[in-house]
């Protein structure tokens, strides 16, 4: 099957044609002829490489009542996604060959984003000793990032021969940076807001102390590390002072901590519990600027379902996490487009371009032009909605941004050449 996109602006540039034949970009011009193509209306539509998320909770196996590998990856095409991270702290823990296998296998089933398996650091995410790193890396869903996310790999030497290990595979730990001993019973970002709401906090200084120990061990092991979920200022600017050293470290930024903050908080709806949590306004706007100067890698979303039970309790009761793969490119048109920080190459870069080159994955982060991978979305910009959490594909309905009017629409997204949206509609 053969599309021809027709005038649609690749990054906000001039409007041109697109025809996607052969799971690639066949030709790129103006006035291609459709030649029995399906032709789609690119007209006033930006066109960008299909979204690669670093940090996506599937659920699968073992909550699939929260999430399927198929659901969410619906939400994930939905959303603009072509490849999506499945983290590893599911039931069983993807800690061997045979579960990040299952995982790819279902990914490929549903067959609407590449999900590539993230594989536990630890066995069982217990932090005590090393998973099968090499098995991982080398069964069929060539895992290269490792991640105990929800969990730190809190001891140094262990977080050492990860760091040690992952070099040798051409991997990377993604690191939930959280030193637990800071963290006990920590209910939201520790500072006024929390001594007045009498809910335990959760200091900076828990991230930052683990970031900056983390970027000393990549350093003196020549390895690469990426931070998950960077939520303050002070992070930032560690980060930046690592890569001014030459450190093999990137990062990440939700776009939930892009966009809300602590102030949430006070209405006690635990749709806001997340965890790293959210911060200050200070805070918001340090990480607007390291994405913006690329300090900050990448937006990855951290979507992270849970069941109506899990969620709809007393704050200190629920589970934290939040909804975000169907979001997360409307969230920055928002945060960093319209307000000047970032353009759409800019978009391209830290949506899928750098996530692509951080997980090692061939295909993707690729630019639209003659002989690339047809992954790509057409995005309407001027579309605003209001979000509607029953109208989500994923299978829970914890977003926190239900009844906020967000801008940009994802109308179709194609995956090699495939569309799995059209019409701001999943496919299959
Ligand atoms: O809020 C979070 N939810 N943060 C994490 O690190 C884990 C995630 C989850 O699995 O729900
Ligand atoms: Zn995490």
């Amino acid at each position: 099957m053969s599309t021809l996109i027709k005038g649609a602006r690749p990054y906000g540039e001039e409007a041109v044609d697109l025809l996607l034949d052969g799971g690639v970009i066949a030709a790129v011009g103006t006035d291609l002829p459709a030649d029995g193509a399906q032709v789609v209306d690119g007209s006033g539509l930006v066109a960008l490489p299909g979204l690669v998320d670093l940090h996506t909770h599937l659920r699968e196996p073992g909550r699939e009542d929260a999430e399927t590998v198929e659901t969410g990856s619906r939400a994930a095409a939905l959303g603009g996604f072509t490849a999506v991270h499945a983290m590893a702290n599911t039931d069983p823990v993807a800690d061997t060959a045979g579960v990040v296998e299952q995982v790819w296998r279902l990914g490929q089933q549903a067959g609407l984003v590449d999900v590539v398996p993230v594989g536990a650091v630890t066995v069982g995410l217990r932090g005590e000793r090393l998973a099968e790193l090499g098995a991982m890396a080398d069964s069929a869903a060539r895992v290269r990032v490792f991640s105990d996310d929800g969990h730190c790999v809190a001891d140094p030497a262990l977080m050492r021969r990860a760091l040690e290990y992952v070099k040798a595979l051409d991997g990377v730990v993604a690191q939930h940076a959280e030193e637990p001993r800071l963290t006990v019973g920590a209910q939201m970002n520790e500072g006024d807001r929390s001594a007045r709401l009498g809910l335990t906090g959760w200091p900076a200084a828990a991230e930052e102390a683990v970031i900056a120990r983390d970027v000393l061990l990549a350093g003196h092991v020549g390895a690469r590390l990426h931070v998950c979920h960077v939520s303050t200022a002070g992070s930032v600017e560690i980060l930046r002072w690592a890569k001014s050293r030459g450190v093999q470290v990137t990062a990440e930024v939700t776009p939930h901590h892009l966009l809300l903050t602590d102030e949430c908080a006070e209405t006690y709806d635990p749709v806001f519990k997340v965890n790293p949590p959210l911060r200050t306004d200070a805070d918001v706007q340090a990480l607007r600027a390291g994405l913006a100067d690329g300090t900050i890698d990448a937006v990855a979303t951290d979507h992270a379902p849970h069941a109506v039970e899990d969620k709809e309790s007393e704050w200190a009761a629920a589970r934290p996490g939040m909804l975000g793969l169907e979001q997360a490119l409307a969230i920055v048109v928002q945060t960093m487009v319209e307000p000047g920080l970032l353009d759409w190459r800019g978009v391209a870069d830290r949506m899928s371009v750098r996530p692509a080159a951080i997980g090692r994955l061939d295909g993707h982060g690729r630019p639209l032009a003659v002989g690339e991978p047809a992954n790509l979305l057409l995005l309407d910009p001027t579309h605003r909605a209001t979000v509607d959490p029953a109208a989500l594909a994923s299978r829970s309905r914890n977003s926190p941004y239900a009844g906020r009017e967000l801008p940009g629409r994802v109308v179709a997204t194609f995956l090699r050449g495939v569309p799995t949206v059209l019409d701001g509609k999943a496919t299959k």
